[in-house]
């Protein structure tokens, strides 16, 4: 039977940060930020806007685009790693903010790849006589409040946003949307090069841990960069081999947006036309669990996707975590 997507949604806070802006934060400039990384604003969370509320406004626009009522869900996973709180879960806390009280609740942690996690986790839960037929899927962050503003090597790079999608399963046979295959990483030996060191059970706050800086995102760049083009293209390549499709069948490459360098580099890889690889980090910079839905959504609702186009997805993230999700449309 399988499942498929009947509705995208996001949102973007209204607040805008710009390099300019940066520039007068740290030393940096708005040349270095373009070349090496290819974002030009992000946007951030205003200080009483939790993740729950961001998420709240995309879903309401994915039900609203499938024509879902919030008491048919009978399942809602948000992915993030900027959570409401440690508990209950942003799910549970999104679940009363929609009124989707049927919903059965959970969040779930994979970083940047946290919503193909969800996807995957989604479509085994929804998979045949299962009692969850209509489920919201959301990847949401608000990494202004990880970010060390004073940290020129990442406060660059980082953004706030939310983006959801309807779950359905397919009705029948003419139906030709749905997930076609998918494939997830995780590689923990790489947990320290990507992380937020405070704050959780290994290291609680302390005045010391807040004196240090360590409830804020560390990252070795380089090292995560390399990792990221190979797992991504890898990834890919395998979702693509496992359901039989060619690279130039794919309508759009939609990747995590991190780094347009990274991007360009996994479209290459792949042997990708440019003009097929999605890229909206010049306007978000890398909302993490969000970027993949984001993009996807800006996609689906400026016509650029018809009934019958493959879209390729795939992200990369902390952990280190990665995976490609193939969609038919
Ligand atoms: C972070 C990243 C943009 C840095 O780009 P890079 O080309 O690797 O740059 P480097 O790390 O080699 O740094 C080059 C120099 O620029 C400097 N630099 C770093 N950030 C800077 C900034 N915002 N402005 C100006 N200079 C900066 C560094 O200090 C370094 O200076 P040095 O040579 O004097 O030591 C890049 O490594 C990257 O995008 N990595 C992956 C990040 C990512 O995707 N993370 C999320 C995964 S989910």
């Amino acid at each position: 039977m399988g499942i498929k997507i009947t509705g995208t949604g996001s949102y973007a806070p209204e607040r805008i940060l710009t390099n300019a802006e940066l520039e007068k934060m740290v030393e940096t400039s708005n040349d270095w930020i373009i070349s090496r990384t290819g974002i030009r604003e992000r946007r951030i969370a205003a200080p009483n806007e939790a993740c729950s509320d961001m998420a709240c406004k995309a879903a309401t626009n994915a039900l609203a685009m499938a024509g879902v009522a919030p008491k048919e869900i009978d399942l809602i996973i948000v992915a993030s790693v900027t959570p409401d709180k440690h508990f209950p879960s942003t799910a549970a806390i999104l679940q009363s903010k929609l009124d989707a009280s049927n919903a059965t609740c959970f969040d779930l942690q994979a970083a940047c790849t946290g919503f193909l996690y969800s996807l995957e986790c989604a479509n085994a839960l929804m998979a045949n006589e299962s009692n969850y037929r209509k489920a919201l899927i959301i990847g949401v962050e608000k990494l202004s409040v990880l970010t060390d503003w004073q940290d020129r090597n990442t406060c660059v790079l980082f953004g706030d946003g939310a983006g959801a999608v309807v779950l359905e399963k397919r009705t029948g046979k003419k139906d030709i949307g749905g997930i076609l295959a998918s494939k997830l990483g995780t590689d923990g030996k790489y947990c320290d090069i990507l992380q937020v060191e405070a704050g959780g059970s290994s290291m609680p706050a302390t005045h010391e841990t807040i004196d240090k800086r360590q409830h804020f995102i560390r990252m070795e760049g380089q090292e995560v960069f390399k990792l990221a083009v190979n797992a991504m293209s890898k990834a890919c390549r395998d979702v693509l081999e496992s359901a039989s499709i060619r690279p130039e069948d794919v309508r759009w490459l939609i990747p995590h947006q991190a780094n347009l360098r990274i991007i360009k580099a996994v479209g290459t890889k792949l042997g990708m036309r440019e003009e097929n690889v999605f890229v909206n980090l010049d306007k978000y910079g890398n909302t993490s669990a969000a970027s993949v839905v984001i993009a996807l959504d800006e996609i689906v609702r400026s016509s650029k996707v018809e009934r019958g186009d493959y879209l390729l997805l795939t992200a990369f993230g902390s952990g280190l975590t990665w995976g490609a999700t193939l969609l038919r449309w």
